[in-house]
């Protein structure tokens, strides 16, 4: 495995690398929701290129940047064991030069849920990815669908600057208890760890109202909402039933493929977790 931060070491190291090559971009910290997606980029194409940087321009000024959890060591050991062939772990000052001054900004499908909470988050990401894509050039691109809305922003981008790469979208990984994995984890002390499956139950809530035939969103964010207020350690940002393709609110009744998603602070550490209803043979990407 080889390890490079600048952007000219990737590029000839990329040159070297057989095709199909798959690009797994990661702010590091990684945990088996990561080690998935790498794995399947194994299992998919010649080559695994991995990216780690914590992306400064995807936090707000009130958020986690400096404190975020990072352990290059550790990642490089882990992507070892997983047959990667080339880890790329640039510093903030390759990515954003003095002057730098070119955003990527998709609009629509980046406005709602994360992106009314967090103003200029997915402009952050955009922008990072879309330059991740430029220096890697890889034939296909991995992402979690624990992070939902961020999975739409980037095939709506690929699609609307014509990369020439498929995206992937692989399936939330979870603790046993339901928790889905996430670097913020770590955040969490033993009493939050324990509440912080409030995601999952409220969700699991959802779910099984749906199953049971409910069909009204509003009811449907509603149950989620009593799971929440129930946990005396987390505090709700936002529930949503939205529309899965377009991540629009839904009004009324769910017809086809809906989102279920959620913030949630339990403490001071902010958590995110969803889940897809409806139509279960869905369309592959969720
Ligand atoms: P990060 O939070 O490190 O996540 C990297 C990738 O791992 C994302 O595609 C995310 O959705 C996926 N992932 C995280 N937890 C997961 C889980 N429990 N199950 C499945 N997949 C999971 O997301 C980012 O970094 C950044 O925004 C990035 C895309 C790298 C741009 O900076």
């Amino acid at each position: 495995m080889e390890t490079v931060k600048t952007i000219s070491e990737l590029r000839a190291a990329r040159l070297r690398l057989p095709q199909p090559v798959g690009l797994v971009p990661t702010m590091g910290y990684l945990h088996e929701g990561h080690l998935t997606l790498v794995r399947a980029a194994r299992s998919e194409c010649a080559s695994v290129v991995v990216s780690i940087f914590v992306n400064p321009t995807q936090f707000g000024p009130a958020e986690d940047l400096n404190s975020y959890p990072r352990d290059l060591r550790r990642d490089l050991q882990l992507l070892e064991k997983e047959g990667v062939d080339l880890v790329w772990a640039p510093e903030a000052e390759e990515m954003y030069p003095p002057g730098f001054q070119t955003w990527v900004t998709v609009e629509e499908i980046a406005r709602p849920l994360e992106g009314s909470m967090r103003p200029g988050h997915f402009r952050g990401v955009a922008t990072v990815v879309a330059k991740l894509f430029n220096a890697v050039q890889p034939q296909r691109a991995y992402f979690g669908q624990k992070d939902a809305q961020q999975a739409a922003v980037i095939r709506q981008m690929t699609r609307d600057l014509n990369f020439n790469l498929e995206i992937i979208v692989c399936p939330i990984v979870r603790e046993p208890d339901g928790l889905a994995m996430s670097s913020r984890n770590t955040y969490l002390n033993p009493q939050e760890r324990q509440a912080a499956t409030v995601l999952y139950r409220s969700l699991s809530a959802a779910r099984q109202a749906y199953q049971s035939g409910e069909r009204e969103a509003d009811r449907l964010r509603q149950v989620m909402t009593e799971v929440i207020q129930n946990e005396p350690l987390a505090r709700l940002q936002y529930v949503s039933c939205a529309d899965a393709d377009t991540l629009q609110e839904i009004t009324g009744r769910i017809s086809g493929r809906a989102l279920l998603s959620m913030a949630v602070f339990v403490g001071k550490t902010r958590l995110i977790d969803n889940f897809l209803i409806g139509e279960e043979n869905h369309a592959p990407g969720y």
